[in-house]
């Protein structure tokens, strides 16, 4: 029997090739459509805003600060319950501003990478209360090579809280929701990043945990379409809280560079109510990091080792674990 050789391209092309095709896909494919979803989508937003009804029972994961306190007092208001989870008593600041709006906020200590504490602790404040808007939004973040740790603890420690924890959150809200009689469904928001598309090279743990949040948001949505369950992934750029500031985390820009998780929380809450697919705030971040990811993987390469120079000089710590 005659064998062919397997039709190969020779590796020396391929970057040409991968150029063009990226080329060809952004100009007749990626444009065009981002202009038709602009004047589809904005109306539809507008209706589906107007149609939609507030969330009467709340749960934030990483409520003790930053952009979970922010949401807790964005939502704070007459009527509805807020469900505060957080690893420690210091989520009693919180709940006594929350409750200062008279908006009944309950404590609910629980470390996310516990799953099954998770699950037991989700389920008796559903029970209560049946939960309408779960926020899977509790995070670290940390270097990926730090000389102090082991790398197994570092890497342990980022996917267990970043993913595990967000998708044991997600998933138990689903379940929770998908059980209801009255199929009245409910809505789920994950915090995955900005760095799930592109960040600083000295957090590849918490980049790949981010991104692996985007794809499981996308797909978590369409399950949750048969149920009624809205799906959303937030991706937050450069906010202005302690995992930005803190001088021990790898990231240390100055605090006018940065978001204020405030503004973030309202953009959240205002956005939410429409089921948007995903929230990626500020915009012009979000821009720079989109055209950088669909650049050329050789290009990509060159700007990845650039970033990485920039960034250790925002670092106060420096380049640590690289030296
Ligand atoms: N700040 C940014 O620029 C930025 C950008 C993109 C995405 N994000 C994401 O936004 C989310 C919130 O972060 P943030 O900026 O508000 O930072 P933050 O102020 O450090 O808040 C993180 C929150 O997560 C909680 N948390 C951490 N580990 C936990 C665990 N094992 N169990 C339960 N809670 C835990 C923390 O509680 P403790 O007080 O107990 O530590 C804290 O309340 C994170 O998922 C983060 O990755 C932030």
């Amino acid at each position: 029997m005659i064998r062919f050789p397997p039709l190969t391209v020779p590796s020396f092309f391929h970057p040409i090739i991968e150029a063009w095709v990226i080329w060809l896909t952004t100009t007749f494919i990626s444009i065009p459509a981002a202009f038709f979803y602009m004047f589809v989508d904005a109306p539809s937003a507008l209706v589906r805003c107007l149609l939609a009804s507030e969330p009467k029972c709340i749960v934030i994961t990483g409520a003790s600060s930053g952009i979970g306190t922010s949401l807790a007092l964005a939502y704070a208001k007459p009527g509805v319950t807020i469900g505060l989870l957080g690893r420690d008593e210091s989520l009693k600041k919180v709940a006594e501003a929350v409750n200062s709006r008279w908006t009944s906020a309950e404590i609910l200590v629980c470390d996310v990478a516990d799953t099954d504490k998770l699950a037991q602790t989700l389920k008796e404040f559903d029970d209560r209360h049946n939960i309408d808007l779960l926020f899977a939004n509790a995070g670290q973040l940390g270097y990926t090579i730090d000389t102090d740790k082991e790398w197994e603890d570092q890497w342990d420690r980022i996917i267990d809280v970043n993913f595990v924890g967000a998708v044991a959150t997600a998933m138990t809200g689903f379940k929770l929701m998908e059980k209801r009689k009255n199929r009245r469904g409910g809505q789920i928001a994950i915090t995955s990043s900005i760095s799930g598309y592109f960040f600083m090279p000295q957090t590849a743990y918490y980049n790949a945990t981010k991104a692996a949040l985007i794809s499981f948001g996308r797909d978590l949505r369409y399950i949750g379409r048969q149920h009624n369950i809205k799906v959303t992934v937030i991706t937050p750029g450069t906010i202005d809280t302690r995992m930005t500031t803190d001088p021990h985390q790898p990231v240390s820009l100055p605090s006018w560079l940065l978001t204020k998780p405030e503004t973030l929380a309202q953009i959240i809450k205002r956005r939410l109510s429409y089921n948007p697919a995903t929230i990626a705030y500020p915009f012009s971040e979000h821009l720079v990091s989109w055209v950088t990811q669909s650049l050329p993987t050789a290009l990509l390469d060159n700007v990845t080792w650039l970033v990485g120079k920039v960034s250790s000089s925002f670092s106060q710590t420096g380049s640590r674990g690289f030296s």
